[in-house]
């Protein structure tokens, strides 16, 4: 894979939790790669499956889900409703030939600046490793 790959990544943010904490990485000034872009929704239950599939076939390279710590939902079972569907997601990319690394889901809190950070960076490194997403050639 080229050096100048670089990943369009969209990340689905709990505006409670991940949303907050991109904030809080903003104003502690930590670097996170800014081909990331954050879609802000009210609870990650609110993220269906053929939103991130749709994202997928739009070309996005990788998509995650960032809500709430398990138990600390607003929405009670938002959260666990989320990860359910990313599974349901992977399986599918699975079947199709897709890499299922290319979509993930993380819990964190609004408090967890450094890791939303370093979740960025963390998914912004391995679909770089895993090169563009095949729904493009
Ligand atoms: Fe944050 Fe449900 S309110 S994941």
């Amino acid at each position: 894979m080229t050096d100048s790959f670089e990943p369009q990544i969209l990340a689905f943010c709990c505006k409670y939790c991940a949303y907050a904490a991109a904030d809080l990485a903003g104003s502690m000034r930590l670097k996170y790669p800014d081909n990331i872009k954050l879609i802000q929704v009210p609870c990650t239950g609110r993220v269906d499956i053929i939103h991130i599939l749709r994202a997928i076939e739009d070309g996005a390279d990788g998509v995650y889900v960032a809500g709430c710590l398990e138990g600390e939902c607003h929405f009670l079972e938002g959260n666990f409703k989320a990860r359910r569907r990313v599974k349901y997601v992977k399986d599918t990319l699975e079947e199709l030939g897709i890499e299922p690394e290319r979509v993930e889901m993380y819990n964190l809190s609004s408090a967890m600046g450094p890791r939303f950070a370093e979740i960025a960076n963390e998914m912004a490194e391995k679909i770089k490793k895993l090169g563009p997403t095949p729904v493009k050639s």
